[in-house]
């Protein structure tokens, strides 16, 4: 079945067909490891090629620094100046201002897609075309049709393809979905990112984003909705506009339902004035059968299993690169890149495959259309 937005009140996640092609395309891939140009991966160091030398691929290049398996041999920027700048912080031996060039001249086993949304669809279809494996950025796009195009080049082309979806890859995250396998059957979850940090410093373009803060940051608290509560099978969102400088919504609360029949409530807010603020920290308080698991305020765990109440700091492992306060989102990114170098290596299919990811990103659809509709919207 291919997958398709259906009309109405319904949204079609993907159809076995994706799922099954991804499969097939990663056990092809164990047989003949390599990219489009074959090359022995058993011993050697992974080649990757990076595009997109920004704000957020310097975290990017510090973790592959640190990634066992894998090296960045080439990177690209269409603004030269910073394709040579990251070149000559990470003695990087090639240069380039288009993808094209750098996927003609470079034997590569991978590239890591690190630009704005709106270009992520063709930069992955192209390295697809030229059968190499390939990471990108989330969101992976912005319509659910371009990302379903996107899987479906991915898996036409028998190549593995994953979204840097690193936020599941925090260590606070892992430590709450274990402490959640102690407390029975989930019944309720919170998922909270509520800040007033001014993002718009680093990272300007958000400001005149029609889809903010759900497409920006609610891309990540909904995968993480999956990750401790499992599939979704119906949304309801409000979005508010408040931050007179932005453009599209910055406070939204997402109501779901899983297939268990719990509830998950996913609240974010580019624009809240805290008495401590807390960015960039995401809070998470799950309720189970047996007891309940928190994560507050600077990775506080508290759990509760039946009688038995535990507090304990989860704070992510730091990074000679790391700064303050962002060590558990730089301790993620090394994560999910050694995992997708392990995951290549080991032909497996990555965490948050694309495949995967468009559940994800069927759910940050849904809760546009909800907004927009007033209605709760049902995931099929
Ligand atoms: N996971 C996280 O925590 C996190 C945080 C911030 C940003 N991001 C994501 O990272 C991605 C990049 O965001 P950013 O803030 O670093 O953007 P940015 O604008 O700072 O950097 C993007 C770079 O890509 C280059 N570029 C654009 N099109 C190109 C092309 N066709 N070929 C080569 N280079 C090209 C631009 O010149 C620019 O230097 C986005 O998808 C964003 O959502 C993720």
């Amino acid at each position: 079945m291919q997958a398709v937005r259906a009309a109405g009140y319904r949204v079609t996640v993907l159809g076995a067909d994706l799922v099954g092609k991804e499969e097939r395309a990663t056990r092809r891939r164990k047989k003949r490891p390599g990219g489009r140009k074959k090359r022995e991966m058993s011993t050697a160091l992974l080649r990757g090629g990076l595009v997109g030398c920004g704000f957020f691929a310097q975290n990017h290049l510090h973790a592959w620094r640190d990634v066992a398996g894998a090296e960045i041999v080439a990177v690209c920027d269409l603004d030269l100046d910073k394709a040579r700048t990251a070149a000559s912080t990470w003695g990087i031996r090639g240069i380039y201002q288009e993808l094209p060039a750098m996927l003609a001249r470079e034997s590569l086993d991978f590239v890591d897609v690190v630009t704005q949304p709106a270009t992520h669809r063709a930069l992955v279809e192209f390295v697809a075309q030229q059968r190499v494996p390939v990471i990108c950025q989330k969101p992976m796009a912005f319509a659910l049709e371009d990302a379903r195009a996107m899987v479906a080049a991915c898996a036409h082309a028998g190549v593995p393809f994953m979204v840097h979806e690193n936020f599941r890859w925090q260590a606070p995250m892992r430590a709450v979905r274990d402490a959640a396998a102690g407390i029975g059957p989930l019944s309720f979850g919170r998922i909270s990112w509520r800040i007033g940090h001014d993002i718009y410093a680093n990272q300007p373009y958000l400001a005149q984003e029609p889809r903010l803060v759900i497409a920006d940051m609610g891309v990540h608290l909904l995968d993480l909705a999956r990750f401790f509560m499992g599939e979704m099978t119906r949304v309801y969102c409000q979005a508010v506009h408040s931050d007179p400088r932005v453009v599209g919504e910055d406070q939204a609360t997402v109501m779901l339902r899983t297939v268990n029949g719990a509830t998950c409530v996913v609240e974010l807010s580019y624009f809240s004035q805290q008495a401590a603020e807390l960015f960039p920290q995401t809070l998470v308080h799950l309720e189970g059968r047996d007891g309940s698991v928190s994560l507050g305020a600077d990775f506080e765990l508290s759990v509760r299993v039946r009688d038995a109440v535990s507090r304990t700091h989860v704070g992510a492992p730091a990074h000679s690169w790391s700064v303050p306060p962002f060590a558990a989102i730089q301790d993620s990114v090394f994560n999910i890149q050694q995992h997708w170098a392990d995951s290549l290596r080991e032909g497996r299919i990555p965490e948050t495959s694309g495949a995967d990811n468009l559940r994800t990103l069927a759910l940050v659809d849904a809760a546009y259309e909800s907004a927009a509709r007033g209605t709760a919207i049902a995931i099929a």
